[in-house]
């Protein structure tokens, strides 16, 4: 089979598409023929030694694929051949098959394209899982989204609208604001050009956010950090800005904040049960059409390296995807 591999540490383009020999199953494993797979920041992470995941090289990224289950080894109750479904694969789905154990798998809807699928897992789960299970988000509440028209971020719009939230999207560009508008944000900041901490005092008739959900960091994270309503929580999902920032603890005594940090991946390994319920409930949403995967770009399987500096470089929208 072929797979995009990283053997060295590096930038994307590291990855290099290779023939990899298929390796028998072990019992409780699945093999899936791969149809599409997402693109995320963090496999940039991952491929230049910096993300918390530190598999051995050489290296097959890859953290979501969609695709057709073609063999099932001894072991195996919940799935079988011909199965459509999307893995939560920890590495891996950079690749025309992917094998993991039978729980990494969930069935996809018969209605779900394998782009959409392969699009919704990483997203959708953190947003999921963070604004309900880490941040405890209520209907009627604020929700502050930075990085508003990236893929988490445009998941979290969605997702914090859906639980009944107001939306304010933050993001560095007029035409990912539209995005966020058209995903169910109410306020639109272009942080870029407007003075962010002004605008959300504004936007919260100074009374502050109750949850904000920070992909970004840096400069978003020390703003949020004066806006944030009293008994505010501010979700640290990640550092796209490149700064992972510092917290004063006076700061949070004063309001009586929350910090809370976000790794969705760690569910696979702490509590995948809750995580594969948090994925069914929002497949229950996505056949509802109460929310809808923004699919911004996609690239085959052997662009890989220029899908993902697209995503780095900040070009992108939505969600990146795969062709395999
Ligand atoms: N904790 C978790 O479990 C979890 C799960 C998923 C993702 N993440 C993390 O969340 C972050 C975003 O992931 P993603 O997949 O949504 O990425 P993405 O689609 O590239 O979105 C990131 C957004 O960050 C903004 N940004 C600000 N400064 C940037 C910079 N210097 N370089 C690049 N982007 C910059 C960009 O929006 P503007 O151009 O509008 O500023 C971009 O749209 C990453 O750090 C990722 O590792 C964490």
């Amino acid at each position: 089979m072929r797979a995009m591999v990283c053997r060295h540490l590096g930038a994307p383009d590291a990855l290099r598409l290779e023939e990899v020999e298929s390796r028998p199953l072990n019992p409780g494993e699945v093999r899936v023929w791969v149809k599409a797979t997402g693109v995320n920041f963090a496999d940039s992470l991952m491929i230049s030694g910096a993300y918390q995941v530190k598999p051995p090289l050489p290296l097959i990224p890859g953290l979501e694929a969609a695709g057709v289950v073609s063999e099932v080894a001894p072991g195996v109750k919940t799935l079988a051949v011909g199965d459509r479904v999307v893995g939560l694969t920890s590495w891996g789905g950079y690749a025309e098959e992917v094998v993991w154990t039978e729980e990494r798998f969930l069935k996809i809807p018969e209605t779900m394209d394998f782009t959409t699928a392969a699009a919704f897992s990483l997203t959708y789960g953190t947003s999921h899982i963070g604004l309900i299970r880490r941040a405890r988000l209520k209907a009627g509440e604020t929700l502050v989204v930075h990085g508003a028209g990236g893929a988490v971020g445009l998941a979290a719009v969605e997702v914090g609208k859906k639980l009944g939230a107001t939306v304010i999207a933050s993001a560095g560009s007029a035409a990912k604001l539209v995005l966020a508008r058209d995903h169910g944000a109410s306020h639109l900041i272009n942080y870029a050009e407007e003075d962010l901490k002004q605008r959300l005092l504004e936007v919260t008739n100074g009374r502050g956010a109750d949850v904000i959900f920070d992909p970004v960091g840096g400069a978003a994270f020390q703003a949020s950090l004066k806006v944030i309503a009293f008994e505010g929580r501010l979700i640290v999902v990640g550092f796209a800005s490149g700064e992972a920032p510092r917290i004063p603890a006076n700061h949070l005594l004063v309001k009586n904040v929350d910090i809370i940090g976000l790794f969705w991946g760690g569910y696979k390994r702490h509590d995948l049960k809750d995580l594969r319920a948090s994925l069914e409930e929002i497949m229950t949403w996505w056949r509802a059409g109460e929310v809808k995967p923004y699919i911004g770009r996609t690239f085959p399987l052997a662009e890989a390296a220029s899908a993902l500096d697209y995503v780095v470089s900040r070009r992108s929208a939505g969600k990146v995807v795969l062709k395999v």
